[in-house]
């Protein structure tokens, strides 16, 4: 079953059924004002933050599952009928009205056409300010004069989440709104320098900023009364909950077409003024759009491609580029599950984000790796999850005055944590994202900035990752394996005292990793030590982790193997088998054998199971993953997020067949019809689907904020097409399914664009004959050319 399909040409995902299973929802905004928008404008804004600055409110987990959210009413005056641009939250019979959503990069179209009026509200936030912009048009059809009314809502919400939700004897009376010069201003009492408001292109003809008197009593946003009636109530009050509800009244004639702009944003009604005055001008707001078309156009023409593959197209150049970018930028703090309470970023998350797009974004790349950097502790490990506003010094409090409302921020030495708390994979994801920063930018003197670490004291980037990279070298278990700590990469493999095969297959990888950058310093000692080390971790691997078809996960404190084919449950893991050959420790042989074992125990039509068989009996002593339903998340779903790393596995073992089967079974694209099983969007990764020990295998979830984006766009441009930015040059070296004859790929890097035509005459899956810069023979990574150059690269694999 389908709900929507893929307008390649115009980047949009179209909804043409809004009924869908579950919120479908989009992201809006790429500086600092943002919100997360369903198929049906439900959702809400936030401001930097979504725990410590919301706009508006959201009703989590609520029925139905994403209101309130940003609407517009439209009501014949003539008959009395009423309702909203998206389908929802009127909710009229689809018999009577039809409706359309488009999510574009970072804007959402909303259309119903109905009663021979066609609405239209585009919802976009402009580049250069914090301002939601409704650009909302209405055109009459219907051959006759018609009198319509329109209606703005939103709910605001108390700008910190918590207390929002918990604390109403503050939030309801620490906020109050009125109306003034046609704008509505939410305005915090206690705090007289933070304001929300609603702004329009026009002069009301009514307005209610009290959320009750719109909606009425006993009703929801399905029926307001002041929409019902023709008319707000001109509320207004301090104390309470409040909403946006601006009224207009429009005579359109017959083939006119009358268009209104809602401005949403932050600041005073001073603001609202200077926003108004703005985008009253229809021509501000389309040129803004423009803009933003712009923005993304410059970013995804850094890489593009056109291979035989239509899903893997709509994604590498739409789709997974966008989610991967919501992913840097948003990281896991702002979506409809993670909903305002974990600001700040996961150490091990952000820090595998930031390998996916630096060339499209590397100033927030950038920014991103510092502030991981300065979350390092001088021995090494990183602070599993911490917000880096605690290292910037506290710019927007007014001195001297005490806020009743404030939820306190910790110091930065309160957010320090031992070991006891510390993850053994967190700081060795960064010595990768580093190396394809430096490479993608060419920006070698980023390894000598100086960063300071959470617990004092400064070194240089390169200083930082060896103290990742010691740290893992000094806390290995008895059988040389690096010890499991809190968690690895597993949030649910509790090893305590044991150990983690998957950390020493990562802490292989970090080493080379490592070396590299190394080398391209001329550091010849810590190259020579950091090879010997990796060839110590790749022994230890062998001897301790080969299990006889595959490599074991780890091992218990009470030194009992995790993932060997002796145990019951849980004898194989896909972390540890990937990882092991992503990382080159595993030999060829155990490689090709271990990725088989892969392949044949937990593939599925959906993707990779991470573990067969699923736990059924908890077991403190592997931890929370027995005690996790069997089939979801992390205790035998399909987990996203390491699908990808098989991918590269299987690319490095040149089985471009086999990549592809990974790849296509995880593609949301290719569930386009299958929502009836999915559910949830076909245009983004999810964190994971059910395995096939739940009843609801194939059922995707969690959606947008998951490193499995990052990673399979990772996978495909590095790995799959081969195309990758080293020290030396650009390196083309594809793994593809041995039909494809080919493809071709745009790819921009250090300001020259490369035009690269891969042809395969022998349907090879793997291996470069031949490849031609501008009509000459080149061997070895294709050195960068000029800024400004436009070059051709021809590649016979064979
Ligand atoms: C989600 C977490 O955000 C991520 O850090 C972790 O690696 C996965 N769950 C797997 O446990």
């Amino acid at each position: 079953m389908r709900y929507g399909y893929f307008d390649v040409a115009n980047r949009e995902y179209v909804i043409e059924r809004p009924d869908v299973p579950v919120s479908w929802t989009n992201y809006i905004g790429v500086k600092d004002l943002g919100a997360v928008l369903s198929h049906n404008a439900g959702g809400y804004a936030f401001y930097q933050s979504a725990e410590h600055h919301r706009i508006t409110r959201f009703r989590q987990n609520g029925v139905p599952l994403d209101r309130p959210g940003h609407y517009v009413y439209v009501r014949d005056d003539d008959t009395g009928e009423y309702w909203s641009l998206s389908w929802q939250p009127v909710g009229k019979s689809l018999a009577q009205a039809s409706y359309h959503c488009r999510h574009g990069l970072s804007y959402s179209k909303f259309s119903c056409d109905t009663r021979g009026i066609q609405g239209e509200q585009l919802i976009f936030i402009p580049i250069e300010e914090d301002v939601e912009l409704w650009d909302v048009r209405l055109r009459n059809t219907s051959g006759r004069p018609r009198q319509l009314s329109v209606f703005s809502y939103v709910e605001f919400s108390f700008h910190h989440i918590n207390i929002d939700n918990q604390n109403l004897q503050m939030s309801l009376y620490a906020s109050g709104a009125s109306c003034a010069d046609s704008i509505i201003e939410y305005d915090f009492f206690y705090e007289p320098w933070s304001f929300h408001y609603l702004a329009a292109s026009f002069q009301p003809d009514s307005f209610d900023c009290r959320r009750d008197s719109f909606l009425g009593p006993y009703r929801t946003e399905t029926d307001p009364l002041a929409v019902e009636r023709g008319e707000c109530f001109n509320s207004a009050e301090l104390g309470g909950n409040h909403c946006g509800a601006l009224h207009k009244r429009l005579t359109v004639m017959p083939g006119e077409e009358r268009r209104l702009t809602f401005m949403l944003g932050v600041g005073p009604r001073q603001t609202g003024q200077a926003m108004r005055a703005k985008y009253s001008d229809p021509a501000q707001v389309d040129a803004d759009f423009a803009a933003l078309k712009e923005f993304w156009r410059k970013k995804y023409s850094v890489f593009q491609c056109h291979t035989p593959h239509p899903g893997l197209d709509a994604m590498i150049n739409t789709w997974n580029l966008y989610q991967a970018e919501t992913n840097v930028v948003w990281s896991r703090f702002a979506s409809f599950i993670e909903v305002g309470g974990r600001t700040g970023l996961g150490y091990r998350d952000t820090s595998q984000d930031v390998l996916s797009v630096p060339h499209t974004n590397p100033a927030k790349c950038k920014q991103r790796l510092m502030e991981l950097l300065h979350g390092q502790v001088q021995q090494g490990y990183g602070l599993h999850l911490f917000d880096p506003e605690v290292f910037k010094p506290q710019a927007d409090q007014l001195p001297g005055v005490k806020l009743p409302t404030v939820v306190p921020t910790p110091s930065p030495a309160d957010i320090i944590h031992g070991l006891e708390h510390t993850c053994s994979d967190d700081a060795l994801w960064i010595v990768a994202s580093v190396g394809e920063y430096v490479k993608e930018t060419a920006e070698i003197e980023f390894l000598d900035q100086q960063i300071p670490f959470a617990d004092g004291g400064t070194a240089s980037v390169y200083e930082h990752l060896r103290r990742a990279i010691d740290f893992s070298t000094a806390q290995v278990g008895p059988h040389g394996v690096c010890k499991g700590l809190r968690a690895d990469w597993n949030d649910c493999l509790n090893l305590g005292g044991g150990e983690s095969a998957m950390v020493s297959f990562l802490h292989h990888w970090a080493l080379l990793n490592f070396i590299e950058i190394a080398r391209r310093l001329g550091r010849t000692a810590d190259v020579e030590a950091c090879t010997a080390r990796a060839a110590q971790i790749r022994q230890v691997c062998e001897e301790q982790l080969w299990d006889g078809q595959w490599y074991l996960r780890g091992f218990t404190r009470r030194g009992l193997k995790i993932g060997s084919a002796e145990n019951e449950e849980g004898k194989i893991f896909l972390e540890s088998n990937s990882l092991a050959v992503l990382s080159e420790a595993a030999t060829p042989e155990h490689g090709r054998q271990c990725m088989d074992a892969v392949d044949r125990h937990l593939f599925s039509p959906y993707g990779l199971h991470l573990v067969w068989p699923s736990f059924s009996r908890p077991d403190d002593d592997i931890g929370y993953i027995t005690r996790v339903y069997p089939g979801i998340k992390e205790n035998g779903a399909i987990f996203s997020h390491p699908n990808p790393w098989a991918i590269v596995a299987e690319c490095k073992l040149g089985r471009g067949d086999r990549a592809m089967k990974f790849h296509d079974a995880l593609l949301p694209y290719a569930q386009n019809d299958q929502i009836e099983i999915r559910e949830a969007e076909p245009y983004v990764y999810c964190q994971f689907i059910m395995g096939r020990d739940h009843t609801a295998h194939g059922r995707a979830r969690h959606p947008w904020l998951t490193g499995s984006a990052g990673w399979m766009y990772h996978a495909v441009t590095h790995w799959m097409l081969g195309i990758r930015p080293g020290f030396d040059g650009l390196t083309i070296d594809p793994c593809i399914p041995g039909q494809w004859p080919g493809f071709e790929v745009v790819r921009q890097w250090l300001g020259a664009t490369y035009l690269i035509k891969v042809t395969n005459p022998r349907l090879a899956q793997h291996g470069v004959k031949a490849q031609r810069l501008n009509g000459q023979l080149v061997t070895g990574p294709i050195p960068p050319q000029p800024v400004g150059t436009v070059n051709t690269v021809e590649v016979e694999m064979a």
